[in-house]
């Protein structure tokens, strides 16, 4: 198969590597030239554990190419994906689909035969018929179909996600796309993962109905750990008593500061812009949204109690400000709203984080960024644990508590407990939920 990826952010470059890994010829594209400079030197914009080796071994087998020129990329292609972003429009909370459209109208531009157009970003219902509609319009003599095939990789394990996914949606409106589908996900199908085929419309709102499904499930730990904290009970014995039962299950039941990332935060807010807009309003998602910032808040308030009232005048050692370990993304992190009020509130902040400095510089001004969490503790009054990269999950804590001005704790991710704080020589300690 040849397959042009529009797109090479997170989604775009992760699946046009492992498609071109399945043995398919693949040239991606993207319109940011810096984006396709970087990666014709054999160097990956982001960070993605693994990707760097399994995209340089698919350059040298000829397989995967780098375009700034839609034209190059789509030529001949049997499939074209669009990977491109669908950020929250600002103002009310819709999905901006201007990126998505922009592409499809290249698409169609450009197109020497049959194809099919792949929408692989997160849409609303009725965004493929409406591809469909702007391709036929560009261009009314073409032979061509759509396809919806949202991904659901999570950043920081991607690769494997892509590689060995619980499932594969894919949404079509005639037999000839299913079968271009088929040849694109035959490596996956004949390992027996799952490809679920369907009309355009259901593929569409399965993205958008497990991503609120998700938050909203971190969202419910998180109210029930407000609550542990009240009564006296532990969180982690909650998550781990509940996630036991099949039903439930253990996954995102980890209490912590609220969720954030590239997907959550935007999927919940569109998916409740397009409830009202049908007047079937998805208040359970309404209300995540509403607890999820309440949550940061709270992680706010827990912070400022420990510094006794007032951050003014302290110093602040933060671990971890990326929305979670194994990725440089900093898109709605928790860290872009707890950071700035210590800030704001008169502390100096230290920040040490593995990867996010590069994105984290321009997001978290007036923060002094370090590179070792020893170096950041030392004469601090307070140590914050904000993202679980596995670097802070065995620090020497004696040797850190015995350094800091004023030996205090919060762990937003529940990494220690309150026994360990102690027994290293913390005066204070806070976790979530315990
Ligand atoms: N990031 C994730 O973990 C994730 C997971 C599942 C689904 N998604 C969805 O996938 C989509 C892409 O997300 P992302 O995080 O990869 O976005 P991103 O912002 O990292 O990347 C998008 C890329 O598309 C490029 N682009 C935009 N218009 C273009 C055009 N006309 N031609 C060529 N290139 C163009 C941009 O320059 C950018 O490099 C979104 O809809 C998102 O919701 C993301």
């Amino acid at each position: 198969m040849k397959i042009a990826m529009i797109g090479t952010g997170y989604v775009g470059l992760v699946s046009g590597v492992c498609f071109s890994d399945f043995g398919h010829e693949v040239v991606c594209v993207d319109k940011n030239p810096a984006k396709i400079e970087m990666l014709l030197r054999g160097e990956v914009p982001i960070y993605e554990p693994g990707l760097d080796s399994l995209m340089e071994r698919n350059v040298a087998a000829g397989r995967l190419s780098f375009t700034e020129d839609l034209a190059t990329a789509v030529d001949g292609a049997d499939a074209v994906f669009i990977a491109v972003g669908t950020p929250t429009r600002r103002g009310d909370g819709h999905a901006d689909l201007t990126y998505v459209y922009a592409a499809a109208e290249e698409v169609a531009n450009c197109l020497t035969g049959y194809a099919v157009v792949v929408t692989k970003s997160t849409v609303p219902v009725g965004t493929n018929r409406e591809v469909e509609r702007i391709i036929r319009e560009t261009r009314p003599d073409l032979d061509f179909d759509v396809a919806s095939n949202p991904e659901f990789l999570r950043e920081g394990a991607a690769i494997d996600d892509f590689m060995r996914p619980d499932r594969v949606v894919v949404g079509v409106n005639s037999e000839r796309a299913k079968e271009t589908m088929g040849e694109v996900y035959r490596p996956l199908f004949l390992r027996d993962f799952p490809i679920v085929y369907t009309d355009l419309e259901s593929a569409e709102m399965i993205k958008y109905a497990a991503n609120a499904f998700l938050a909203t499930k971190i969202t419910f730990i998180n109210e029930i750990a407000a609550l542990c904290e009240r009564v006296g009970a532990d969180v982690k014995a909650v998550s781990k008593g509940m996630g036991l039962d099949g039903r439930i299950g253990n996954k995102f039941l980890h209490a912590g500061p609220g969720y954030g990332g590239s997907c959550f935060p935007k999927d919940t807010s569109a998916l409740a812009r397009i409830g009202q807009d049908h007047s079937v309003p998805q208040e359970i998602t309404e209300t995540v949204i509403r607890v999820n910032e309440a949550v940061k808040r709270r992680m706010i308030d827990k912070l400022r109690d420990l510094c006794g009232d007032s951050f003014n005048g302290k110093t602040i050692a933060v671990l971890g400000v990326t929305f979670k370990p194994n990725t440089d993304d900093m898109r709605e992190s928790p860290s872009l709203t707890i950071v700035p009020a210590m800030v704001g509130g008169g502390a100096s902040v230290r920040v040490v984080d593995p990867q996010g400095r590069r994105e984290g510089e321009a997001l978290l001004p007036g923060v002094a960024w370090l590179e070792d969490a020893y170096e950041a503790a030392k004469d601090a009054d307070l140590l914050v644990i904000l993202t679980e990269w596995n670097e802070f999950r065995a620090l020497d804590l004696e040797r850190v508590a015995g350094s800091m001005a004023t030996p205090r704790l919060a762990d937003l991710r529940n990494i220690y407990t309150a026994a360990d704080a102690k027994a290293a020589g913390f005066e204070e300690f806070v976790a979530v939920g315990r």
